[in-house]
């Protein structure tokens, strides 16, 4: 049969082609585009001399950041307080287009390359059947004959001199990396010890906070429906309003000035815990720019609500469940919530820091004259007694039971 093999043009997966190929598989190449540096010919080219029937290059970039980045952005989607998730949404991004390819070129195979012990394997397979309830997959490094086979980097670049696959002339980071529009991960290798520091030349993305430049640059960011239609450099006559665009611009500000730098223990779906450092320069800048339209346009009762909704988001696609009904079901009630999330924020970016500086919205809900100090307002100070006194029912009746001397 055929097999859809999520190629990437490095080592492992050019391995698992040729592999795939031994055990009398036809192998078509799916490549996909989400903005990591690659050259994409070239790995056209490998896999063709690697005996691939197809080679499938989908440019990715736009859908990755409309309907993937932008939901993130939405919910405020981080993991465990921190990973703003640029690999777990990635991934259903890749299968969806894997199993696209699929079926259009009847395949009843997919395969991968991610490892048994991770979260991929799971985001990968489990938006493969989501999608393609038939499809069957095939995880090499899960599969005994072919990790016995190939027990370390050696076993690889062996096997791929024995089979003209060109090995690779750079030596390896002694690291394992994940690179697309939104983030780039570190982890395994030399960073497994949780003590040891990155070295400073790990990070591919972003300056060094150090080093970053001693002015600042000044964004205006203009958000419709919770998502970002508009960035505008204020100094530099700079101005962005495709998707893709803006959020590569906003990785090009962020990279310059050392935004979205992190270093975590996280734990993963599978249930080990693991150490990972992330770069997500514009992603973080969004993040801040959203929350700060969010509280100024979302009631205040809906906000909480849709707060933990966003954190539910965020654990679902960590673990692989975009495509699932409680996933679709929370993405439309954040959808929902995110219709008067609309205007425009300034904010500066300056050594690694992202600083709110003002906002304003045709839909904002704040009002001027009811919180001002200086005017009545719609608004008589002495309903606030009544408030605080009927407020005060449970406290005093606590203290009446506990009381005085149980005070600390
Ligand atoms: N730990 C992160 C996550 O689970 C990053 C995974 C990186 N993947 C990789 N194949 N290097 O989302
Ligand atoms: C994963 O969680 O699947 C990635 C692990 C790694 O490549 O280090």
């Amino acid at each position: 049969g055929s097999v859809v093999l999520a190629y990437s043009g490095g080592l492992d997966t050019s391995c698992i082609l040729v592999w795939l190929k031994e055990q009398g598989y036809d192998v078509i190449a799916y490549l996909a585009d989400i903005g990591q540096e690659e050259d994409f010919d070239a790995a056209r080219e490998k896999a063709k001399k690697l005996g691939a029937t197809k080679v499938f290059i989908e440019d990715l970039r736009e859908a990755f950041v409309q309907d993937f980045i932008w939901p993130a952005v939405q919910a405020n989607a981080v993991y465990e307080d921190r990973y703003l998730l640029g690999t777990a949404v990635a991934r259903p991004c890749i299968a969806r287009r894997q199993v696209e390819v699929a079926r259009k070129e009847g395949a009843q195979y997919v395969s991968h390359g991610a490892t048994g012990k991770g979260n991929d394997q799971i985001r990968f397979e489990l938006t493969c059947y989501a999608l393609y309830p038939e499809v069957k997959i095939i995880a090499p490094w899960r599969i005994p004959e072919f990790y016995n086979r190939f027990k370390g980097r050696t076993d690889l670049m062996d096997f791929a001199q024995k089979h003209g696959i060109p090995v690779p002339v750079t030596p390896k980071a002694p690291w394992s990396m994940d690179a697309n529009l939104m983030h780039i991960s570190y982890e395994s290798g030399i960073l497994e010890n949780p003590k040891s520091h990155a070295p400073a030349d790990l990070y591919l993305m972003t300056t060094n906070p150090q080093d970053s430049p001693d002015a600042p640059d000044v964004l205006e960011i203009e958000f419709k429906h919770g998502v970002p239609v508009k960035v505008t450099n204020v100094k530099e006559d700079v101005s962005k309003t495709s998707s893709l665009e803006i959020f590569s611009y906003l990785n090009e500000i962020g990279a310059k000035h050392g935004v979205g730098r992190i270093d975590i223990v996280e734990n993963r779906f599978i249930g080990m815990k693991s150490r990972g450092i992330y770069e997500t320069p514009g992603g973080t800048i969004l993040l801040s720019a959203h929350l700060d339209m969010e509280t100024f346009t979302l009631d205040k009762e809906v906000r909480r609500i849709k707060q933990g909704l966003g954190v539910k988001f965020s654990e679902l696609v960590y673990n692989g469940f975009w495509y699932s009904p409680e996933c679709e079901f929370v993405r439309h009630c954040i959808a929902k919530s995110q219709e008067n999330v609309e205007g425009k924020v300034q904010l500066s970016v300056f050594k690694g820091h992202v600083y709110i500086l003002g906002r304003e919205s045709p839909t904002s809900l704040y009002n001027e004259e009811l919180v001002s100090m200086d005017v009545q307002g719609n608004y008589d100070p002495c309903d606030a007694s009544g408030f605080i006194r009927i407020n005060a029912v449970r406290l005093r009746e606590h203290h009446r039971l506990q009381g005085f001397s149980g005070i600390k």
